[in-house]
């Protein structure tokens, strides 16, 4: 044997070897528990009386964005977490109505990208950007008022109950009803009219380029013109 079978051949085995030892580590010992980074599903699960909103995280698949952001953001993250009773106090079929997209911004409506602490809330700017989006349509206000700590959407007035978790870059606060915002529970505007330009005066760089256009378009629908207009730059490009 060459010395680059063997080379090829020790190799070989050391992959195999590799892949066996991570079986091996992989199926009889129980999972260690997940140290490291701050498991938001976790800490909701302890507290007990979050069943509705981490089975919504869950099936909208933003448990695991959250773990990752917070492994990956300095700013740190803000959630609104609404507690059982406060799914169980909303119109009934609220939620069924949902798309599964307007169902991810409802979720996401609650999560704030930065770290606000309790005594942060005096100097934070209104309206707070969600993970929803920001604008009049994701509207998430937070107010203090003596001791209270008031959140208005514009369709829910409602204040933190209570601190559920808070570290140096996650906080959890519970509230008593789910935030509404504005863009999933309201009538949309009407889309815009489409564009029309046909009575603009159109300048003579406008009419060309409008030629060329019409000619691609019309040649995309005539292979033969297409040919011809290929030929044709062909030879002038040989000129
Ligand atoms: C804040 O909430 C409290 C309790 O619900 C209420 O009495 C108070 O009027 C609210 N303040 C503002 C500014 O909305
Ligand atoms: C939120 O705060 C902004 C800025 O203060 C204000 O313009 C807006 O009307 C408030 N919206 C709600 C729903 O309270
Ligand atoms: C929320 O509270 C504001 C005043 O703080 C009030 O003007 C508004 O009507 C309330 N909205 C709802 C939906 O209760």
């Amino acid at each position: 044997m060459t010395q680059l079978h063997l080379l090829l051949i020790s190799l070989y085995l050391l992959i195999l070897s590799i892949n066996f030892t991570k079986t091996i580590a992989q199926s009889p010992a129980p999972a260690p528990a997940p140290s490291g980074p701050t498991n938001v599903i976790k800490i909701l699960k302890k507290a007990g009386h979050f069943k509705t909103f981490i089975r919504l995280l869950k099936s909208t698949q933003l448990d695991s964005n959250l773990n990752s952001q917070l492994g990956n953001t300095n700013n740190g993250l803000t959630i609104f977490a609404p507690s059982d009773s406060a799914f169980s106090t909303l119109k009934s079929g609220t939620l069924h109505s949902l798309t599964d997209q307007e169902m991810v911004e409802l979720m996401q409506f609650h999560i704030v990208p930065m770290f606000i602490s309790s005594s942060q809330f005096d100097t934070v700017s209104n309206p707070l950007k969600t993970h929803a989006g920001s604008g009049t349509r994701f509207e998430l206000n937070v107010t203090t008022s003596g001791n209270s700590l008031n959140i208005s959407t514009g369709l829910t007035n409602t204040t933190i109950s209570n601190t559920v978790y808070s570290d140096t870059h996650l906080a959890i606060y519970q509230v008593d009803k789910v935030l509404l915002p504005l863009d999933v529970f309201t009538p949309k505007p009407p889309a815009p009219a489409p564009m029309l330009k046909a009575d603009s005066p159109e300048s003579d760089d406008a009419v060309s380029k409008k030629d060329v256009s019409t000619a691609v378009s019309f040649a995309m629908h005539h292979d033969t013109v297409l040919f011809l207009v290929g030929t044709v730059a062909a030879i002038s490009f040989s000129l």
